[in-house]
């Protein structure tokens, strides 16, 4: 049972081709970099061995030692490290040798058994310079390949022969200095996939790691191990010698991942939500009858679901949370959202009846996989919203809602919130003009949803106003994020955004909940930032204003534009336009966004890579 197993949060890259390897590599680690930043280090073939170049810290850092020493070579791998085994020294840095420093590797994933091969290998001889796993399973494939007679296909054999004997997971890319121009990968549990270009192939980890040289990619599956040099790859699994993938065309490009004229990817990213919400929107619309078209979901009898279950981590739960509200609203359907980490050792009850989604932006994070396939292991299909195209949860779903947002490259999720979160919405469109939701309310809602990116676009252009509230609130120590009702998720993603990259504390509580306790922290020091647009709860939100007030408390509030009964009695406001209630927390979140954003980067924060995070959390 893998789905228990822990993976790394790392990068790997490898290439093979008529191009100076190491530049090729150093380009696809930058790119790669969001999915861990704790070292780097590149192995090449320089046509007597194998030259390693490794260093502790960002990409910039390996950038400067290969142009202090640098290496020639058309066959390389490389890696970018989000360390959870053993520190991030250069002793654990990838690649990793075997015994004859002629094989190196690069590796994802956790070698559960790797006490066991280390023994033996310790019994043979073999002597270990780091912490890691993945140099025991380096050892392992350099003692089957010099076990070998020359007139085996040796590298290939020794991989699959130790990848045989790991229980674990994997993706890695393994090269030979005996062995010139060619490249072992293979993968288990950690996703792997190959770029095909004319006189040159890669492997990644994904697909921006290639994009700025290939869009035409496959992506691996499971146990499959491939064969490639810089002009073929053959495909082949731990227990078969040939099997066939389909190849796909990435639909964006390197400029897509690049910041243009933005100073953060997240800010680019904040920015792109107007085109994202589109593309979400694009052709789901049903106006001839008030409803939503989901291709992914067409096999599925909306009329019949009885419970919707929505599955996702951090940003990703958010989503649901917010929806949560919205489905039952519009269909009447009961929703229940759990985290995935919880969800996947609950015994919690799911059957036919119940709709469930997991909810991811890349598709990889490891809890919500093992939540989807628990689920999937009690006899019940699981649905994915995912962004990343080819992603696990997308290609081990039962089916599902690609976001089309786009590459996010920002650790902060951002535009895939608003994408989630509206796709849901077309969810619980679909299901409501099943039931009670008649096509006239459908269609005002249609037309609302189709004012989404102007209302975003509008908040946008007031990223000035919105950067004066946060410069006066940047010194807080610790702040509070209130909402009700579907605005409580958005106080919640509101407050993760602040803490994840301005290192500020912030807490996140249903507004009424106040006076159950969290008042007590409520001074002139600790801001309260309430969410108090117009909807069925807006002079709830006053009372719990006027209650911060009597108590000394600075309110900043995010209000309707022209509310003047709520800018008259706080400290600062955020004004966004009013919309559909049911649309109104996804144009706050945009406000909350550029809020924390602003925040970050006034207290001088490495916004796009906050310390201790990475991208794709794929560790449990
Ligand atoms: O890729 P996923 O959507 O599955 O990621 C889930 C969370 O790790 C992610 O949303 C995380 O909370 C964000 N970095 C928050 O900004």
């Amino acid at each position: 049972m893998y789905w228990h197993i822990e993976m790394l949060m790392c990068g790997i890259i490898a290439y093979s081709g008529f191009r100076e390897a190491t530049e090729v590599i150093l380009e696809g680690l930058r790119r790669l970099e969001y999915r861990g930043y704790d070292s780097a280090g590149l192995g090449a073939i320089n046509g007597k061995g194998i030259e390693l170049r490794k260093c502790v810290g960002r990409i910039t850092n390996l950038n400067e030692l290969i142009t202090q020493k640098p290496v020639s070579s058309s066959t390389a791998i490389g890696h970018t490290r989000w360390a959870t085994h053993g520190p991030p020294n250069l002793e654990n840095c990838h690649p990793h040798c075997d015994a004859t420093g002629r094989l190196a590797i690069v590796h994802n994933g956790v070698i559960e058994n790797y006490k066991l091969l280390k023994n033996r290998l310790l019994d043979l001889g073999h002597k270990f310079t780091s912490d890691t796993d993945t140099e025991i399973l380096a050892h392992l494939i350099g003692h089957f390949y010099d076990a070998l007679p020359a007139s085996e296909d040796k590298l290939l054999i020794a991989v699959k022969k130790a990848l045989a004997e790991v229980d674990g997971t994997y993706g890695i890319a393994v090269i030979h200095a005996d062995e010139p121009g060619r490249i072992i990968g293979a993968r288990r549990g950690s996703p792997l996939v190959v770029g095909l270009g004319e006189g040159e192939n890669f492997l990644g980890s994904d697909v921006s790691a290639m994009v700025s040289f290939t869009r035409d990619v496959i992506y691996l599956n499971d146990l499959d191990v491939v064969d490639i040099n810089d002009s073929s790859y053959k495909i082949s699994t731990l227990h078969t010698t040939k099997v066939t993938r389909q190849k796909s065309r990435v639909d964006w490009d390197a400029g897509d991942a690049e910041k243009g004229e933005f100073p953060h990817f997240m800010l680019k990213e904040i920015f792109e939500q107007p085109t994202s919400l589109r593309n979400v929107m694009r052709g789901r619309l049903n106006w001839d009858h008030g409803d939503a078209k989901l291709g992914g979901l067409q096999e599925v009898k909306l009329s019949q679901v009885k419970r919707i279950l929505l599955l996702g981590c951090g940003t990703a739960l958010h989503a649901g949370m917010m929806a949560e509200y919205v489905i039952e609203e519009l269909s009447g359907v009961p929703v229940e959202t759990d985290f995935s980490s919880e969800f996947r050792y609950r015994n919690s009850p799911v059957d036919q009846g119940t709709l469930v989604f997991v909810i991811s932006q890349s598709g990889e994070t490891v809890d919500t996989l093992a939540a989807m396939r628990e689920v999937q292991r009690k006899g019940v299909k699981a649905y994915g919203l995912c962004n990343v195209v080819g992603s696990t949860i997308a290609r081990e779903s039962d089916g599902g809602v690609y976001l089309h947002a786009g590459p996010e490259i920002g650790v902060a999720a951002t535009k895939s919130f608003t994408s989630q979160a509206t796709a849901l919405v077309l969810i619980g469109l679909a299901l409501g003009r099943t039931r009670s939701l008649s096509a006239r309310e459908g269609s005002e809602l249609l037309a609302e949803l189709s004012r989404l990116p102007e209302n975003v676009e509008k908040v946008l252009n007031t990223s000035e106003a919105i950067k004066k509230v946060a410069l006066r609130y940047k010194d807080s120590q610790s702040m509070l994020f209130l909402g009700r009702l579907a605005n409580y998720p958005i106080a919640m993603e509101g407050a993760l955004k602040l803490k994840e990259i301005s290192y500020i504390h912030a807490e996140a509580y249903p507004a009424a909940e106040l006076k159950h306790g969290v008042i007590a922290l409520v001074s002139p020091e600790t801001p309260s930032l309430i969410i108090a647009t117009r909807d069925g709860v807006y002079d709830k939100n006053r009372s719990t204003i006027q209650e911060i007030k009597a108590r000394s408390g600075q309110v900043i509030a995010l209000a309707n534009e022209g509310d003047s009964d709520i800018t008259e009695t706080v400290d600062s406001s955020i004004l966004v336009p009013e919309t559909h209630p049911l649309l109104q927390p996804i144009v706050n979140v945009v406000a909350l966004q550029l809020f924390a954003y602003y925040t970050a980067v006034a207290l001088g924060r490495d916004v796009d890579k906050p310390r201790n995070l990475a991208k794709s959390v794929t560790v449990e």
